[in-house]
């Protein structure tokens, strides 16, 4: 057995999520003297003391605050928290599987093979693991359906082997192939119901290991280049794809969340750079062990490879043979999604969060408008990168980050953004999800999931977090919406106003800020906002990865669950709960809008799952679709 398995080998990697996998791998710093003055100020008041020194009633919108609910968007009726294994919809509402881990793209390939999860081969032409974001095209009359595959489950990839853990180059190859994009064309049968179209000419799954293009200021940068790739054009494929967007031309944004998890070295005193400690790239790997059987993940030999990851990818599905762009200037961090508008002289603009405790919100900003039927090439990679600045007085600003602004060059900038950011004293956030923009409104909406290290430590670059602005609990384990309205109601202006739309809490177990704001209560309670998107109503659907104890701070929260948010009124109603131990995310709509896809990622994590075949079998992360019985419109 090769050493370097055994020495990677000390790390727990089971029944952890990423983030108590990156906190394992590189411990967040270590408080200094300013966040023990803002602890010691917490624990001399009691928790709502210290918020409201700072004013959080000002922040939130009150039920006062909010219009009057012109026309009711909510058409069905509140659904209990529980925590069955299975789907829970409002009465006349029903659900089915399109597509789930393992489901073969093509006739050739055998259906998923519970005991040993499959081979390399089976792997690399069926459905991949973990899907994430995803959105439904419709080509020719055929609906395609290009679906996010995050990561894998180890429990259920890897049954046999000895802590889950790869131990041969088919193992890697199948960890590699379960991640990236699935992309198949799927269609409804005469009940009604969707399921992929096995051996369509539009299937294509991009792993891995699948070669794509480099663009925009880092492209050729010599920190992009290694030793199979000279010239720093060409990245060998994309994983950790989390959240993703569409933009007005059709194509397909996928985005690389947590990158740093694939790479380890194999020297164990390597000496890391500032950048790699706050990407979070360490010493070892989050348990994939790709590096064994694959040397570009091994930064002792390969310090540039990671630099390669951590962006949006543009996928373009009407010409699948055309090369896959990684978008540079879209900026490299932990990307959750990529929330595409048209400002109002049609330059595009792009709304991302980076997913990490303390990291920042930015918007993106091309330099030409958007034509129809003209190129679209240079719309992603020539603009300006903003980073958010949240104000106490409601107001915010979009710091540009320029050669100027940052001391760095502009692909330098590009590679290592979140340094970019600090510098400019951007505001740290409490992990910021999916960015949402409603239909009609200029207003924009993001989901900061959680962040208990708020107030308690800083962030990877030592940025501090104090309890202020729409981050405004310390050791905030419930997770707030915030929104903002940009100036002169156009998204190229770099002022905005901002607002708390939710505080998730608990207001059966605290009475404190802990209890959350004003819409929420004992009947739609949950934790952890992370999916969030629009439909063409103007329904803002809240999706949730948080706490599924149902225990405690999460007492009655029960599975996590989709919600839906009425934006003029503020009213929050719970739309389904998911099966045990998933996470919700991921969502699209067929053209006529009578279904909802939905994403329901990982159920089981913990091993107490059988969704969705039921008893005999191992859980598997899935798409559903959800119609209503009648046939109507959602
Ligand atoms: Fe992949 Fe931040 O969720
Ligand atoms: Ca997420
Ligand atoms: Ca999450
Ligand atoms: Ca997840």
């Amino acid at each position: 057995m090769n050493t370097t398995i055994i020495q990677r080998e000390t790390i727990p990697t089971q029944n952890l999520s990423f983030d108590e996998f990156d906190e394992t791998n590189t411990p967040h710093p270590q408080p200094t003297n300013f966040d023990n003055v803002v602890e010691a100020a917490l624990s001399r008041r009691d928790f709502l003391g210290g918020v409201i020194g700072f004013g959080l009633a000002n922040f939130i919108m009150t039920t006062s605050a909010y219009a009057k609910d012109s026309q009711n968007i909510f058409n069905f009726k509140a659904v209990p928290t529980n925590t069955f294994d299975t789907i829970t919809l409002p009465e006349g509402f029903e659900w089915h599987v399109v597509a789930k881990w393992g489901d073969p793209l093509w006739s050739g390939t055998p259906q998923l093979d519970e005991q040993t999860g499959g081979t390399a081969k089976s792997q690399s032409k069926a459905f991949g693991d973990n899907n994430d974001g995803m959105s439904l095209f419709k080509q020719n009359g055929k609906h395609l359906l290009v679906v996010n595959n995050e990561y894998i489950n180890k429990r259920y990839l890897f049954p046999t082997q000895k802590k889950h853990r790869p131990q041969s180059e088919d193992d890697v190859l199948k960890s590699k192939a379960a991640h990236g994009l699935s992309i198949a064309q799927i269609q409804q049968n005469d009940q009604g119901q969707w399921a992929i179209v096995k051996d369509s000419p539009l299937n294509r799954r991009v792993t891995a290991d699948t070669p794509m293009e480099i663009t925009g200021p880092a492209a050729g940068h010599e920190l992009m280049q290694t030793a199979h790739d000279p010239a720093g054009l060409e990245a060998l494929g994309t994983f950790n794809n989390c959240g993703n967007g569409q933009t007005p031309w059709g194509t397909y944004l996928t985005c690389e969340e947590n990158f740093n998890g694939y790479f380890s070295s194999s020297d164990p005193n390597l000496t890391l750079s500032p950048a790699q400690k706050r990407y979070g790239i360490g010493h070892n790997d989050y348990g994939y062990n790709w590096a064994s059987f694959d040397e570009r993940f091994d930064i002792a030999k390969h310090p540039n490879e990671p630099n390669r990851f951590g962006y949006v990818v543009e996928y373009d599905p009407r010409n699948p043979n055309a090369p896959i762009k990684k978008r540079t200037k879209l900026g490299r961090f932990k990307h959750e999604n990529a929330e595409v508008v048209l400002a109002k002289n049609g330059r595009v603009i792009v709304y991302m969060g980076d997913d990490e405790r303390g990291e920042f919100l930015y918007k993106f900003v091309s330099r030409d408008a958007y034509e129809e039927g003209a190129s679209t090439e240079k719309l992603l990679t020539k603009g300006t990168l903003y980073a958010a600045k949240f104000y106490q007085d409601l107001r915010g600003a979009w710091l540009p980050l320029t050669p100027e602004t940052t001391g760095m060059s502009e692909a330098e900038i590009c590679i290592h953004t979140r340094l970019a950011a600090s510098k400019v004293g951007a505001t740290t956030m409490d992990r910021p999800e999916w960015v949402a923009a409603h239909p009609e409104k200029p207003e924009v909406y993001c989901a900061l999931t959680n962040n208990k290290y708020r107030a308690i430590k800083p962030n990877k670059g030592g940025d501090k977090t104090p309890a202020k602005g729409p981050n405004p609990r310390a050791k905030n384990i419930y997770g707030q919406i915030v929104k903002w309205t940009p100036d002169k109601d156009d998204h190229l202006e770099t002022g905005f106003q901002w607002k708390l739309f939710a505080l998730a809490g608990n207001p059966e177990a605290h009475q404190d800020a802990r209890a959350g704001s004003d819409n929420i209560n004992a009947a739609n309670m949950f934790n952890s906002p992370d999916g969030l998107f629009f439909d063409t109503k103007g329904r803002l659907w809240i999706q949730t990865d948080g706490k599924y104890s149902n225990k405690g701070d999460f007492a009655g929260m029960g599975n996590n669950q989709m919600l839906v948010g009425n934006p003029s009124t503020g009213e929050i109603r719970r739309f389904m709960v998911g099966p045990k131990e998933c996470e919700i995310t991921g969502s699209c709509w067929s053209p006529d809008k009578k279904t909802l896809f939905i994403g329901i990622q990982h159920p089981g994590e913990r091993g107490g799952s059988h969704f969705p075949l039921g008893e005999d079998h191992i859980p598997r992360s899935c798409v559903i679709a959800i119609n209503r019985k009648d046939g109507g419109e959602i």
